[in-house]
């Protein structure tokens, strides 16, 4: 497909103790979201970072910032996180009996919503709120942690839900295991928002860790080089 890949970095796996730095130096070497993962302790067997954090690093740049809640509730919490400067705001279908109301919330609050589907979580869990948001994320590792193998099972649900979302603007977003090799495939199922935690901030330089991610998936940077475009679209 043809849509322009975005690669949104995870600040999960940044060092926490530069944390401005970090999102300063993914934003320079040409990130287009950032990930941002919030973990409750209960929905996951992991614990983040709330609001106070991610306001605190709003100032350091201009990307769009992408809030993954992994937390249960999280309609209480959602104007928390809009004041601290998400620009998307994803829930978890699992974690939410009403998740038509919190995608009306979201929107309200003038922000982007996303819904995000567990690896077992079929595709089909989220048909009845596709005209709802503007992003769908499919989980390709249980959340809770970074550095984690893709689970190859969710590329057909990927297949699946880019049919679902058909000519509607939608970003299909993919987040767990993503390397060169994953995001090749997921892009060809039709992802367009690659989630990329240790492949960007493990791997050394994150310019060139990006770039990689970028032309592994025949991106829009990638077009700069016909030649080498051609040859990943065509793998
Ligand atoms: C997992 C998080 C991911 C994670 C991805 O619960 O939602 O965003 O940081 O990390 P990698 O890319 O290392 O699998
Ligand atoms: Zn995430």
């Amino acid at each position: 497909m043809a849509a322009a890949i975005k690669i949104a970095p995870s600040i999960l796996s940044a060092d926490f103790a530069r944390l401005g730095d970090e999102v300063r130096a993914i934003d320079k070497a040409g990130c287009d979201y950032v990930h941002i993962d919030v973990m409750d302790g209960h929905f996951v067997p992991n614990l983040t970072f709330g609001p106070p954090v991610i306001k605190d690093i709003r100032p350091v740049t201009r990307k769009v910032f992408d809030v993954h809640l992994m937390i249960n509730p999280a309609q209480p919490h959602l104007q928390a996180y809009a004041d601290a400067g998400a620009d998307i705001i994803t829930v978890h279908v699992e974690a939410d009996a009403h998740l038509d109301r919190s995608l009306q919330m979201i929107k309200g609050m003038g922000k982007k919503a996303g819904v995000s589907l567990n690896p077992s979580t079929p595709a089909n869990a989220i048909e009845h709120v596709i005209d709802k948001v503007d992003l769908v994320l499919v989980m390709s590792v249980n959340p809770g942690f970074g550095g984690q193998s893709f689970i190859p099972s969710q590329v057909e649900k990927i297949r699946r839900i880019r049919a679902m979302i058909g000519r509607r603007p939608i970003d299909l977003e993919v987040d767990g295991g993503i390397n060169a090799k994953t995001a090749k495939l997921v892009t060809a199922a039709g992802a367009n928002v690659l989630v990329a935690g240790s492949a960007v901030f493990n791997g050394g330089d994150y310019a060139d860790a990006i770039a990689a991610l970028r032309k592994a998936a025949g991106g829009k940077a990638a077009a700069k080089s016909p030649r080498k475009s051609r040859r990943s679209v065509r793998r």
